[in-house]
């Protein structure tokens, strides 16, 4: 079985986060996904989510192409994670692209193209107006 992992925040949940989510599981049979906690956000990130961990995680494992959601609590768990889920592909969106090719000592690192023209912070900049 291939597994595959991704991570991000998934906060008001859209249809870029629905595509990321269909193409990552394209690459395997299991995928993960690593929701930044409130405090991460909150701590790392400087980001106040709309809707709690518990929320977010929710909506994330009610997708079909989602297997596993586990929390994302710091930004050095992700090779302990490749090697304790015996992950094979890690996705990201190019926004990222780059960042995680360190993770190629360990499994194969992708990067997708992000869906055009839609993001957490635009809707809420959006819906500001
Ligand atoms: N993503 C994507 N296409 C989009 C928006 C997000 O492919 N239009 C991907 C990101 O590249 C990332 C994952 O979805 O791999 C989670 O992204 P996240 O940061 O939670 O969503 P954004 O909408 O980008 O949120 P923000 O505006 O707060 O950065």
């Amino acid at each position: 079985m291939k597994r595959v992992i991704t991570y991000g925040t998934f906060d008001l949940f859209h249809y870029g986060h629905v595509n990321i989510l269909r193409r990552a599981k394209e690459y395997g049979d299991y995928l993960i996904v690593a929701i930044s906690t409130d405090e991460f956000n909150w701590n790392e990130k400087h980001k106040k989510c709309y809707f709690t961990y518990e929320q977010r995680k929710q909506l994330v494992e009610s997708v079909r192409y989602v297997d596993l959601v586990i929390p994302e609590e710091n930004w050095d768990q992700k090779i302990t994670d490749v090697q304790e889920y015996h992950v094979d592909t890690f996705v990201m969106g190019d926004d990222w692209e780059g960042k995680f090719d360190f993770l190629k000592d360990y499994c194969e690192v992708v990067y997708l193209p992000r869906t055009p023209e839609i993001s957490t912070t635009q809707i809420k900049q959006e819906l500001k107006k």
